[in-house]
C-alpha cells in the first residue's frame, strides 16, 4: 500500500509539464542499427559479446547488524522502529543477516554465472555520525566483501548512497534539507574512494534521487518520513543533485586513475502509446521535461525553462556554480527501470505531447505500483543515449516481486517473475541490437530482503530468503537467469 502511495504520488509530480510548457530537445545521435556502438556478435537474438550480467542489492535491505563494529544509527533505524510504518512491522536490524553471510552470498552470485556486482556502501558504518571521525572497522567490512567478490571472478559496483542517512546528519541538519549534507556527502565520497578504488573500479553516487526526495520529504512514506511544503521540497532536490554533483568530484580527485562514476536514477519512463515518427518525438520531450530536476539537470546543467516555470515562487535557491557541480562530467548512466510510467502521445499543445490515463486493467505484479510495461526497457535507454548524447548506460536495476509460495515439492516457481523477465530483456536486447549502448544489466534483487515500507512483505529475490533460518534457496527464475548470463542471449 505504502509503495503504490509513493509511485502515483510520484507519479503525480511528475506530471506536472503535461500542464502546458515550451519544450526544446537537447540534441543527440539516434541510436539505429547503423550507428557505430556495440555490436552483436553471434546470433541475431544474443546480446553484445562484453555485456556485463550482475545482480543488485543495497546495505540496509540485506546486511543487518546495526550495531556492530562501531556502526552508526541511520534514519531508516529510527523509521523502521516507528510503529506503522513498515507494513508487517518489521525492521531491518538483522535482515538477510548478510554481514556475517557474506561469503555465503558471493556463492549465490557465483552460482548464476554472473560476472557484476551492485552493492551500496553504508554511509553510517563508515561515519557513524555522517561527518568527523571515520570509522576503519566499518570500511573492513567492505573490505573483506570486495576481496571475496574479486576472489570468486565478480566485479564489485559500489553505490554510496542507498537511502540510510546517518540520524545524526539528519538529527543536526535536517538532512537533505541542508547543503551541509551535500558537502558531507562528498567527504564520504572522497574517503570510500580513496581507500576502495584500488579494487572498486565503478561507483554510483546515489541511487534514486528522485525516490529518495518524493518518498523521503514529501510522501513521508520512506525515512525521513517528512511531508515537506513544495519550495522546501524543491530544495531537497536541488541538495541532492548538488551532493550528487560535489561527489563525483570528490571520486575524481581521491580516487585511482580509471575510477568511472556516475549516478543511478529512477528515470520517469515515457513511452510512445504508439511507435509513429511524431510520437517517438513527443515521447522524448517528455521525458526531457518529467525528469527536469534529476537527469536533466545532471547532463544539461540546468532546470529547464518548463520546469522553472512551473515551480514559480517555489523554485529551489541555486547559484550558477551549483549547476556546474550537478553536472559535473560522469563516465555513465544507470538507469533503474521497474515500469513505464507514462504512455505519450503527440498533442498539438504547448507541451508538445499528452500522458494518457492508465485503463483500471492495466497488469501489474504483486506490487500493484509495479506495471508491466516490458518497452520501457527498450525506451528509456534509447531516450537517454539520443536526447544527451551518452554513451555509456547500466540498467542498476529491474526486477519484480511475486507472490512466490513454494510448492509441495519445496521449490518456487516463479513463472511471473520469468515472464516479466523475459519481456523486459527481449526490449533490452532490441535496444542493443539497434547500437544503444547499454553495457550492462544488474537484476534487482540477488535474494529477498528487507522492502522498506513492504517490509518483508514484498520478494523480488532469485533466492528466496526464509527469514527465520536465513536458508537462501534458488528459484526458477535463478536458474532462467543463469541460462541467459551463459548463453548471452534471452532464452
Ligand atoms: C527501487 C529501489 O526503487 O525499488 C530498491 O532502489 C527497492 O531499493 C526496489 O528495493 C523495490 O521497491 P519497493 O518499494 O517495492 O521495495
Amino acid at each position: 500500500m505504502f509503495n503504490r502511495l509513493s509511485r502515483r504520488h510520484f507519479a503525480k509530480i511528475a506530471g506536472w509539464s503535461a500542464l502546458g510548457l515550451s519544450t526544446k530537445s537537447a540534441s543527440g545521435q539516434t541510436p539505429s542499427g547503423t550507428q557505430a556502438g556495440p555490436s552483436n556478435r553471434g546470433q541475431p537474438s544474443s546480446f553484445p559479446g562484453h555485456f556485463l550480467w550482475g545482480t543488485a542489492t543495497s546495505a540496509y535491505q540485506i546486511e543487518g547488524a546495526v550495531n556492530e563494529d562501531g556502526r552508526g544509527p541511520s534514519i531508516w533505524d529510527r523509521f523502521a522502529h516507528i510503529d506503522g510504518k513498515i507494513s508487517d512491522h518489521s525492521t531491518a536490524d538483522v535482515a538477510n543477516d548478510h554481514f556475517h553471510r557474506y561469503k555465503e552470498d558471493v556463492q549465490l552470485i557465483k552460482a548464476l554465472g554472473a560476472k557484476a556486482y551492485r552493492f551500496s556502501i553504508a554511509w553510517p558504518r563508515v561515519f557513524p555520525e555522517g561527518t568527523g571521525a571515520p570509522n576503519p572497522k566499518g570500511l573492513d567490512f567492505y573490505n573483506r566483501l570486495l576481496d571475496e567478490l574479486l576472489a570468486n571472478g565478480i566485479e564489485p559496483f559500489a553505490t554510496l548512497y542507498h537511502w540510510d542517512l546517518p540520524q545524526s546528519l539528519q538529527d543536526r541538519f535536517g538532512g537533505w534539507r541542508s547543503r551541509e549534507t551535500s558537502k558531507a556527502f562528498a567527504d564520504y565520497a572522497a574517503y570510500v574512494a580513496e581507500r576502495l578504488s584500488d579494487r572498486v573500479k565503478d561507483i554510483f553516487t546515489i541511487n534514486e534521487c528522485s525516490r529518495l526526495v518524493y518518498s523521503g520529504y514529501g510522501a513521508g512514506i520512506d525515512a525521513p518520513g517528512l511531508s515537506l511544503p513544495p519550495q522546501e521540497l524543491n530544495q531537497v532536490m536541488h541538495n541532492v543533485a548538488l551532493g550528487h554533483g560535489l561527489a563525483v568530484q570528490a571520486v575524481r580527485a581521491h580516487g585511482r586513475a580509471g575510477t568511472k562514476v556516475g549516478p543511478a536514477e529512477n528515470l520517469v519512463v515515457c513511452i510512445p502509446a504508439i511507435e509513429t515518427p511524431a510520437n517517438i518525438r513527443a515521447t522524448e520531450i517528455a521525458t526531457r521535461e518529467l525528469n527536469a530536476g534529476y537527469l536533466t539537470a545532471i547532463l544539461e546543467g540546468k532546470y529547464t525553462d518548463g520546469f522553472l516555470a512551473y515551480a514559480g515562487k517555489n523554485a529551489p535557491t541555486y547559484t550558477a556554480e551549483d549547476l556546474k557541480i550537478i553536472s559535473s562530467p560522469i563516465d555513465f548512466v544507470g538507469l533503474n527501470i521497474y515500469l513505464p510510467h507514462h504512455y505519450v502521445v503527440a498533442a498539438d499543445n504547448a507541451a508538445g505531447f499528452s500522458l494518457l490515463p492508465f485503463p483500471k486493467s492495466f497488469p501489474h505484479m504483486e506490487s500493484d505500483w509495479l506495471k508491466i510495461g516490458p518497452e520501457a526497457m527498450y525506451w528509456a535507454p534509447r531516450q537517454v543515449a539520443k536526447l544527451w548524447n551518452v554513451k555509456s548506460i547500466y540498467i542498476t536495476e529491474n526486477g519484480a516481486s511475486a507472490s512466490d509460495q513454494p510448492v509441495a515439492d519445496g521449490n518456487v516457481y516463479d513463472l511471473d517473475r520469468i515472464m516479466y523477465l523475459r519481456n523486459y530483456l527481449t526490449q533490452l536486447q532490441r535496444a542493443t541490437s539497434e547500437g544503444v549502448p547499454v553495457l550492462g544489466y544488474f537484476l534487482w534483487s540477488l535474494m529477498d530482503n528487507f522492502e522498506w515500507a513492504d517490509g518483508f512483505e514484498k520478494r523480488f529475490g532469485l533466492y528466496r530468503v526464509d527469514f527465520n533460518t536465513q536458508r537462501r534457496t534458488p528459484k526458477l527464475s535463478a536458474s532462467f537467469y543463469r541460462e541467459i548470463i551463459e548463453r548471452n542471449m534471452v532464452v
